[in-house]
């Protein structure tokens, strides 16, 4: 197969209060507003090469509206639209996606929008923030702990193992590494890759039957020194924490988790591996080696386990997950005396 993705280029994503939303990522994460278009505010962080990373859109719920990746060429595109056909899913040609032009846009087996495009608008800074170097898309913003770019997507689905398959073989993402219980051969989280990263799409267990949801996104920032400042300044402005800092096993990255007005999670991360190579054989990690805390020496909250939109059956942490595997989710460590 060609290589067929470069790189996750933004993230839709609905609110019921777009303003609200808005005024978060200006506000608190230190995004610009670049376009609103039929009710969608279009934003971008200081260092996007192309017009826009997030769109904020009108929805009921907070859900992912879609997540789009560059393809590698226009050859590409038709040849990743011919291979998504031909594992059995219609998709659909758009030609006026603001700001980008042409796409294909689809929804995968388990319920998530996929937007794969070629043609880009590249950023063109205003004078007023046009940055002094040639390869900088504009000025570093002047928002303490602002990210550069957009990092990733993490998506819910209800097979963890089946969902990184089927985008490893339709579309050519390296599967990177996968978590299972300690407790039980069941696979919660994986992570995938376009590039050299150690993901751009991660994928967690879902217990609900509702399909298509996101468990959260994510912004790149240069340092963890800038992640830390981020934390402090959000809790100095009472945006609570979810979780973190610390950092990741699986990818070393440094994480931070908070919520936007809507309830979505996003997180800042910096930090972790790079990867190159083009056969890798992912490996499985347990949660007590320390796959999603590295430090082995805290508990995640249980709200972690929410995804976007809300189950529509029992809340999130019960949905359909036996008692056994949360609490080995949760608490990965106490059987092991690390805890
Ligand atoms: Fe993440």
């Amino acid at each position: 197969m060609i290589k067929l993705l470069s790189h996750l280029s933004y993230v839709a994503i609905t609110s019921p209060d777009v303003e609200a939303s808005v005024k978060f990522y200006v506000e608190h994460v230190g995004l610009s507003v670049v376009d609103r278009i039929d009710g969608a505010v279009y934003l971008r962080c200081w260092g996007d090469y192309y017009a826009y990373s997030l769109v904020v859109v009108p929805g009921a719920e907070p859900a992912l509206d879609t997540m789009a990746w560059r393809v590698s060429s226009s050859e590409a595109l038709d040849e990743a639209a011919n291979r998504v056909e031909a594992a059995g899913i219609r998709g659909e040609w758009l030609d006026d996606v603001p700001h980008i032009g042409r796409a294909y846009c689809f929804t995968g087996p388990w319920g998530h929008s996929m937007t794969l495009h070629w043609a880009v608008t590249r950023h063109a800074a205003a004078d007023r923030v046009a940055s002094i170097f040639p390869d900088r898309p504009e000025k570093r913003s002047t928002v303490a702990g602002a990210p550069r770019q957009l990092d990733h997507v993490t998506i819910a689905t209800s097979d963890v193992d089946a969902f990184a398959t089927w985008y490893n073989e339709v579309l050519g993402f390296r599967i990177m590494a996968k978590t299972i219980l300690d407790e039980a051969p069941i696979s919660v989280f994986s992570v995938l890759t376009t590039n050299e990263k150690s993901h751009d799409l991660g994928v967690v267990l879902d217990g609900s039957t509702r399909a298509g949801r996101i468990n959260h996104y994510a912004f790149w920032v240069d340092t963890r020194e800038e992640l830390l400042i981020a934390a402090d300044i959000l809790l100095e402005n009472d945006v609570p924490i979810e979780y973190g800092p610390s950092i990741h096993g699986i990818g070393e990255q440094n994480f931070l988790y908070y919520r936007e007005p809507s309830s979505l999670r996003i997180e800042l991360n910096t930090g972790g591996y790079r990867n190159y190579v083009p056969d890798w054989e992912p490996n499985t990690w347990r949660p007590s080696q320390g796959s999603n805390n590295f430090y082995r020496n805290g508990t995640m909250p249980i709200s972690m386990t929410e995804s976007f939109p809300a189950a529509d059956g029992p809340s999130a942490t019960e949905e359909g997950v036996p008692e056994e595997i949360k609490d080995a989710l949760l608490n990965p460590y106490a059987k092991h005396g690390q805890g």
